[in-house]
This record gives structure tokens, sequence and C-alpha cells, in this order.
């Protein structure tokens, strides 16, 4: 099973990857939209962002994927399902955590935890020694997922605190240095917290996200560094791209603090906090998620406007917001 959220380019090489391992039947599944509408946005309305700027696209794919699992296990009949994550990671807990809780009657099978093939290496030697092949570059031999809000790089020469990431790890960013010398001018366009339009111009989520990866990565934006707390307390040296998700994420808190009362600024604050720790953690199909989704639901019903940044060199400044709904009124609050 592999669920398209905007990484595959490849099918033909894991069609034969399955079958290699033994598969009898792969299944693609394009999931991009509903990735977009019903976990990235919910993420963006409730401004999710864990420690120091992870934008959470990894983790937010991971309920999803759990999802259309355990959707075809149904369908197919079948009583146990497996997934590759080591024990060391935070994507096993996520796994698990989805999985159980939405169908608690599921074996799940760990091979990586459970079998000889304990770590990385020892997973690519397992591949190879049984013909499976791997889109794995020697000399990058980094960890690295990919979806449309953003690309996870991890391992390796990463793994040293001290030392500058390789300028070859990063897939979607120029470094800002190689950034074109002008600013570029954008307007974002919300509707009730989502965004809908660049410049006017209404795009669908797809074409929404694509195009501001792209733009964002020309001008070396959503490139982050830095130090992560995993769930079982180990701590982490991560790189993250994500420029789409890094322009949405600063263009809606600038509408946000257009709209919002200052209570509701300061609540908001709190429930991003929660909020992002409950995808981190991997309890996305949890109650209390769906308690926070029915506020943040209700908060963003006036987030609808207008906003202005320009892109620098790795840089985005926000220049200008409009709302029907500002509370900014000339009359109170101007010195004049
Ligand atoms: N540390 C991030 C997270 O837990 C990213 C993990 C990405 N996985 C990878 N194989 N690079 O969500």
């Amino acid at each position: 099973m592999v669920t398209d959220l905007g990484q595959v380019d490849d099918k033909d090489l894991l069609y034969k990857r399955a079958i290699a391992a033994g598969a009898s039947n792969i299944y693609i599944e394009d999931v991009r939209e509903e990735f977009i509408q019903d976990y990235i946005f919910s993420a963006l309305k409730a401004n999710a962002l864990y420690g120091e700027g992870y934008l959470l696209s990894t983790a937010l794919s991971r309920p999803l994927i759990a999802k259309k699992i355990v959707e075809r296990a149904k369908s197919e009949g079948i009583d146990t399902v497996a997934h590759g994550c080591t024990r060391k990671g935070n994507d096993r807990i996520r796994f698990r955590e989805s999985i159980s809780a939405l169908n608690p009657t599921l074996n799940i099978l760990e091979p990586a935890c459970e079998w000889e093939i304990k770590d990385r290496n020892k997973a690519i030697g397992y591949a190879l020694n049984h013909g499976i092949p791997l889109s794995i570059d020697k000399r990058r031999p980094y960890s690295i997922d990919n979806n449309l809000w953003g690309v996870s790089i991890e391992g390796e020469a990463l793994e040293d605190t001290v030392k500058e990431p390789p300028e070859d790890i990063y897939k979607i960013t120029v470094s800002p240095r190689e950034a074109p010398d002008n600013e570029l001018y954008m307007e974002i366009g919300f509707e009730k917290g989502i965004p809908v339009k660049i410049n006017g111009k209404f795009l669908s989520p797809i074409e929404m996200i694509n195009k501001l990866n792209k733009i964002g990565g020309l001008n070396g934006i959503g490139r982050i560094d830095m130090i992560e707390d995993r769930i079982i307390g180990l701590k982490s040296r991560e790189i993250y791209e994500a420029p789409a998700a890094t322009i949405l994420y600063k263009t809606h808190k600038a509408l946000e603090s257009l709209v919002l009362s200052k209570d509701m600024l300061h609540l908001n604050e709190m429930f991003s906090f929660k909020y992002a720790e409950l995808i981190y953690t991997g309890k996305w199909h949890s109650p209390l998620k769906k308690t926070l989704d029915a506020f943040i639901e209700k908060s963003q019903e006036k987030v609808t406007g207008k906003v202005k940044i320009k892109l620098y060199k790795g840089n985005i400044v926000v220049i200008g917001r409009k709302s029907k709904y500002s509370l900014c009124h000339e009359r109170f609050s101007f010195y004049r």
C-alpha cells in the first residue's frame, strides 16, 4: 500500500520493489487532495508548529497513511498489517496510535523492530541481499521523507550537531545566496482560514501548495535546521524544507492578528501548542483532537482577507494585511 502525498515519482520502481519484497500486489492511492483538505489545512488553521520551526509535514502524513491502511485491510479482509519503522523514531508510535485508534482488532507486524533489521544500515543490507531495488544514493545516504507540506532530512553527517549541513542535502530550496537579487511581491488570499488565492487568482489546493513550494524554493524560503525532541525523549538534529508551509503559516498568522481579538489570539496560541503536540505524538485520531477542531473551526469564521508579502533571499516579510473584518479602526487606534 503506497499513498501518494505528492512524493511519488517512480511508480515502476515502487512496483518492482514491492514484488521483489514478496508482495502479491501493490496499491498506489493518490491522497493529495484529502491530505491537504483534512490534514494540512487543519494544521494551518491551528498554526501548528512543533519546537523551533517544524511545520509537521511528516507527522501529519502518518495518520492519513494509517487510515488508508486500515481501510484497505477492511476491503481486502485482512487481519494483520505491517510497517517498516524502527524503534528509535517517532513514526512507529504514530502508526501504532493511529492504526489502533481506527481499528483496535488489527494485528501490527513490525519487522524493523522485531527481526534482526534493527537500524537503517541493516535495513539497506537486507534489501540489497534480497534483491530489493532501492532509490538510495550511496553518497547521500540520508533518511528523507517527502510530501506536499515539506521535506524532512535526517541521519548521517547531520547527526553531528556542530557541522553545517552540506548544501547537497536540500531537494526543493536553493541557498539564499543563489536566490534572485530582487524582492518578489505576492498576495495570499484567505477564506475562513484557508488559502484560496495567489495575487487575486483562485487556485485549487494542490496548485496553491505546488506553486508556493516552487516560488518559495526558488527564493530560498523555508529551510529549517533544528534540534528536535522526539516522543521517546531522544534529541535529534533535523533539517526541513517547507517553502509553502512557511509562507502559509506566516501569512495566516498575520491575517489572524488583524481580525481576532486579543483574548482569542492568546487562547489560540495555547491551543496551537497542544494541537502540534497531538500531531507530533500521533494522536490525530483522538477525541481531544476532534474537540480542539471544533474550537479552531469556530475561531476561523472571520479569518478572511489578504496578506501582502515580499520574498527575498530566504526571508518572508509581511508588508500588508487587509480584511473586511479588520479590528484596526482608524478612529480609535491611530496616533494623531
Ligand atoms: N523528525 C520528524 C518527525 O518525527 C521527521 C521524521 C522524518 N523521517 C525520515 N525518515 N526522515 O516527524
